[in-house]
């Protein structure tokens, strides 16, 4: 992992959209869709984040990059916090912010070139001038970059397969120089034949340019490669947050003990006898979240604490990230060998 010290804090950041309903169009509840979350990404850094679907990933994604407005905490960006910047200064720091999504063919303009859409938040920017001879070397140079034929500029979305739209995709979002892009799921639609190449451009990439992701998956195995650290997230809130090999050989949280289990091992005979926790039924509802710890309903060791005190995101080791009642040192959190939850 990069030395060269902390880009974002987040603290405490919490997104709550309100749940209109009823004949006046009044709120009748709330979705705590991010619910407290705390942690920071280095420069140069790759932080994964996982959880299943719904518990808040793209939600935290966007809020952090204040394209949804926080309804609480704050994101330091190198210093300062996005949260309570004014409109202006916010403006000049967007380019170093980016974001690419799951579905590039969605994201892309369908009746743009590739050109014009790698080129676009260059000439947005005022960076550079639409027709350009310095504009078209720019989006040459960023083709080259993620690996495509520079003579590619000149087609258009549909004329390329999900992998290299994907790239197309990249190649916008690094033309500004950014030194941070919230991937939300850039492989996920992908062939796991293609899954691999785009991750492993993405790591030659930071390589070069230094960028942090924040590479959100929707398990475990997809963030394996590609994180220094990775973030466990359920029901809007933060479970675990350790290093990559910390959280895979030694999970403390029940939660991601279950991600873990679920991720195939390559050696066939420890696939073999591989033991398996697959939770029972689906998430809770982020409008109404169970009591003291979200995840009591679904732990297979929860305590009778579980269910009325909710646990706190603490330090159990020197960057290992806990929230359960149950981690400690002598590993009451893990959940025994001959249980079977399925
Ligand atoms: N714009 C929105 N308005 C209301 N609810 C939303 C909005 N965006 C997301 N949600 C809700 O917030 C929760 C988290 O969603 P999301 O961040 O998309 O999860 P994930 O990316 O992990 O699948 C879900 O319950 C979702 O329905
Ligand atoms: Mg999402």
């Amino acid at each position: 992992m990069s030395e060269n010290g902390t880009l974002l804090q987040v603290a405490n950041l919490r997104k709550h959209f309100p749940i209109i309903g009823g004949m006046l169009g009044r709120q009748i509840g709330t979705v705590k869709a991010v619910d407290d979350i705390s942690f920071d990404i280095q420069r140069g850094e790759t932080l994964g984040m996982v959880g299943e679907s719904g518990c808040g990933k793209s939600t935290a994604g966007r809020a952090i990059l204040q394209l949804h407005k926080p309804t609480a905490g704050q994101v330091i960006y190198d210093g300062a916090d996005l949260t309570t910047m004014n409109a202006e200064v916010l403006r000049v720091l967007r380019p170093k912010m980016q974001m690419i999504f799951q579905d590039p063919y969605a994201t892309l303009n369908p009746r743009h070139p590739v050109k014009k859409i790698v080129g676009e938040p260059l000439v947005i920017h005022g960076m550079m001038k639409k027709g350009s001879a310095e504009l078209s070397d720019r989006v040459a140079e960023l083709l080259e970059l993620v690996g495509m034929d520079p003579a590619y500029m000149r087609r258009f979305p549909h004329e390329f397969s999900g992998g290299q739209r994907q790239r197309i995709g990249i190649a916008r979002a690094l033309s500004l120089n950014p030194d941070f892009i919230v991937c939300d799921e850039p492989i996920s639609a992908l062939d796991v034949s293609i899954q691999a190449q785009v991750v492993n451009l993405m790591q030659d990439l930071q390589e070069q340019l230094g960028v942090a992701y924040l590479f959100i998956a929707h398990d475990l195995s997809m963030v394996k490669h590609i994180s220094h650290r990775i973030v466990v997230m359920y029901l809007g809130k933060v479970m675990e947050l350790a290093e990559r090999n910390t959280l895979f050989d030694d999970p403390l949280h029940p939660y991601t003990q279950s991600l873990n289990s679920a991720v195939p091992v390559p050696d066939p005979k420890t696939e073999r006898i591989r033991k398996r926790f697959i939770l029972k039924g689906d998430p809770p509802s982020p409008a109404n979240p169970p009591s003291g710890c979200v995840f009591h309903t679904r732990c297979p060791l929860t305590v009778e604490r579980c269910i009325r005190v909710e646990p706190e995101f603490r330090e159990i080791q020197a960057g290992h990230f806990v929230t359960c009642h149950l981690a400690d040192e002598s590993g009451s959190s893990k959940i025994p060998e001959q249980s079977d939850l399925s």
